[in-house]
């Protein structure tokens, strides 16, 4: 049942999991304002006044646009938009592979550079391939959530600003406010996120900026459908609206994120967020389990811990969950109970983390 003083169910279970995160009641608050019209003044006046801390966050002076749906639409939007000849899809973990599977599924020429999960993708790497010719674009994830890796994108945005054709797609889905990302400087031409990791907004909400030059390829693109048109989105955006509804409450619960995140610093909030990480990985070693992503290499947001004791990682986020009501994730897709995952994204602090790593310690099988 709603607990109507603080707006948590009975019984609700805290995610530390790498997305969704823990929604604050502010946010949530935020997230349930009554309905308006989407295309009058109080939504236009509401967006535009978000913007020049939406720009701030993406590292960029060009528009920031606001798509209802999951990261994944705007990611397959991406190849659709911008891919005229073949695209390169950098791959190191579950959702950088299956951007491979995707790009194919919209009918495109597209070729992964595949690594070991827990490897990182390297600049030389992507040198080598987009010498051999013939791609015009090239996906990358920043921030590999299933491994944990985070990927060195000021070395890659450089080796892909040696190819003037080829539009650089960066997903920061889960590194996106825990680390800086200068769109501008690195020369990204669409760089994405999600509302559901560090943002801790409910998930059904993504946001994206496109440089010009990717507006410009887009515009000379046949087949590019509707929904995740960027022609139609930067259309709209000039009047401070969206092409189709939009999810008004996630809008209003990025307003009130935003009071939150600048009133905290941006920089402040890197720095917990690295904080916050450190705990976590000196848990790890003190511990005697190991890293699953290779040293230099590893998230901030995240740690993607291997399971080298050879726990019952399903036991053990059972029992945390059972003693404590803390989610843990017990590993994704093929490295399911080979590894286990603990988030440190969102509202998360020092004595919220400190208390999880505590029980996490007590539920460790002796
Ligand atoms: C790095 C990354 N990219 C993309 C996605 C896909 O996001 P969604 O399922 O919200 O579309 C995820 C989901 O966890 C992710 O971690």
């Amino acid at each position: 049942m709603l607990n109507t003083t603080n707006l948590t169910p009975d019984g609700h279970v805290k995610l530390f999991i790498p997305g969704p995160v823990e929604v604050s009641e502010k946010t949530f608050r935020a997230f349930c304002h009554p309905q308006i019209g989407h295309r009058g003044s109080e939504f236009s006046s509401l967006y535009e006044s978000m913007h020049p801390r939406l720009q701030e966050l993406f590292g960029t002076k060009g528009p920031v646009y606001l798509s209802t749906s999951s990261a994944w639409g705007v990611m397959e939007g991406a190849i659709r938009n911008l891919v005229q000849k073949k695209v390169l899809n950098c791959m190191c973990g579950a959702f950088s592979d299956k951007w491979l599977d995707v790009s194919k599924r919209c009918g495109k020429q597209a070729e992964g550079l595949q690594v070991e999960w827990g490897e990182p993708i390297l600049p030389e790497m992507v040198d080598e391939k987009l010498s051999q010719g013939g791609f015009d674009a090239v996906t990358l994830i920043h921030n590999e959530t299933s491994a944990g890796v985070l990927n060195p994108l000021a070395d890659i945005a450089a080796v892909v600003k040696k190819y003037p054709e080829v539009m650089f797609i960066v997903d920061s889905v889960s590194s996106f406010s825990t680390v800086p990302i200068p769109m501008d400087e690195l020369g990204i031409d669409v760089l994405l996120t999600g509302s559901q990791k560090a943002l801790a907004l409910p998930p059904g909400l993504a946001l994206f900026s496109a440089s010009e030059r990717a507006r410009t390829r887009a515009a000379t693109m046949p087949d590019r459908g509707y929904y995740f048109d960027f022609i139609e989105f930067h259309k709209n955006w000039e009047k401070f609206m969206t092409p189709s509804t939009p999810t008004t409450g996630h809008i209003y619960a990025l307003q009130s994120k935003l009071d939150d995140i600048f009133e905290e610093g941006v920089a402040n909030r890197h720095a917990r967020h690295a904080k916050l990480n450190e705990m976590v990985s000196d848990w790890v070693e003190a511990n005697g389990f190991e890293h699953f992503a290779r040293e230099g290499y590893r998230s901030k947001s995240l740690v993607c811990v291997k399971n080298n004791r050879n726990i019952d990682v399903s036991a053990y986020c059972s029992a945390l969950k059972k003693k404590h009501k803390v989610a843990i994730n017990g590993g994704y897709g093929k490295i399911k109970g080979t590894t286990f995952r603990v988030s440190n994204m969102g509202d998360e602090s020092e004595a919220t983390i400190g208390e999880l790593l505590g029980w996490m310690t007590e539920c460790l099988p002796r």
